[in-house]
């Protein structure tokens, strides 16, 4: 099964306004025919972003969003305020979110519904700590955060779900998984999505993300069940990103 390749950028809370258009225009000047890409911008660098880069192949996305469309929920950002903005694209559930700001399985499935329901693509995000890694309940937490996370959708739902598979031990740490210990990972991701959507699992992708560089993107991009990366410090540095999207390509 032949599945496009999806790179995307998460810049997570960097870059001005300004720093962030050049930044986009100089990624999407280099997205190399076949190869998906993306970036996320912080919230305010949304619409900026966006348009700096119309016209080209380079799709927008939001780091997070709330599940509620409006109402009085200070601070929030909804999906529909983030496709007004231009984004096409949500994370969820990255772990620094579930660590940091108390995001739950259960969270990330109302925002799932939210962000379909705008037909928005989710890039949704699993992983273990090192603490469940070395415990041997690797399988259980993924597991637990995919049919939590995607409770209550089927194959008619999610046509363009992406899931990204982050080691929490491997995120800004310079610490990559292997490129075994990723493929394993990511074919225990599909099996457990075959049980929630069926054949649909052969088409869906499933990023890797964590200390994600030039230098190991190609190994870790060639496994058979790795579709992708979400890349985090070496999206913010335009030579270490396009060099990653080219070794997708
Ligand atoms: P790094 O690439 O900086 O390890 O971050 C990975 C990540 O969290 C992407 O969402």
């Amino acid at each position: 099964m032949s599945r496009t390749k999806f790179i995307a950028g998460n810049w997570k809370l960097h870059l001005t306004r300004a720093e962030g258009s050049a930044l986009a225009s100089a990624v999407a000047a280099a997205v190399p025919a076949g190869v998906d890409a993306a970036v996320c911008p912080g919230f305010l660098s949304i619409a900026s972003v966006a348009q700096a880069v119309s016209g080209s192949r380079l799709k927008v996305g939001g780091q997070d969003c709330h599940w509620e469309e409006k109402g009085a929920f200070t601070g929030a950002v909804s999906a529909g305020q983030l496709k007004d903005a231009g984004a096409t694209v949500v994370i969820l559930g990255h772990s620094e979110r579930r660590q940091l700001f108390g995001e739950t399985d259960a969270t990330v499935n109302r925002k799932l519904k939210a962000v379909l329901g705008h037909g928005l693509i989710p890039i949704v995000c699993v992983g273990e700590t090192l603490a469940e890694r070395d415990a041997g309940r690797l399988q259980d937490v993924l597991r637990t955060q995919l049919t939590g996370g995607l409770a209550g959708l089927s194959a008619e739902h999610l046509p363009t779900l992406v899931i990204a598979y982050e080691p929490v031990w491997a995120i800004g740490t310079g610490r990559t998984a292997t490129s075994a210990q990723a493929q394993e990972a990511h074919a225990f991701i599909r099996s457990v999505l075959r049980g929630i959507v069926g054949d649909l699992a052969d088409r869906l992708r499933i990023q890797y993300g964590g200390s994600v560089k030039p230098d190991n993107a190609r190994e870790l991009l060639a496994q058979p069940d790795v579709d992708g990366a979400l890349v985090g410090g070496a999206s913010l540095k335009p030579a270490d990103f396009n060099a990653i999207l080219a070794a997708a390509a």
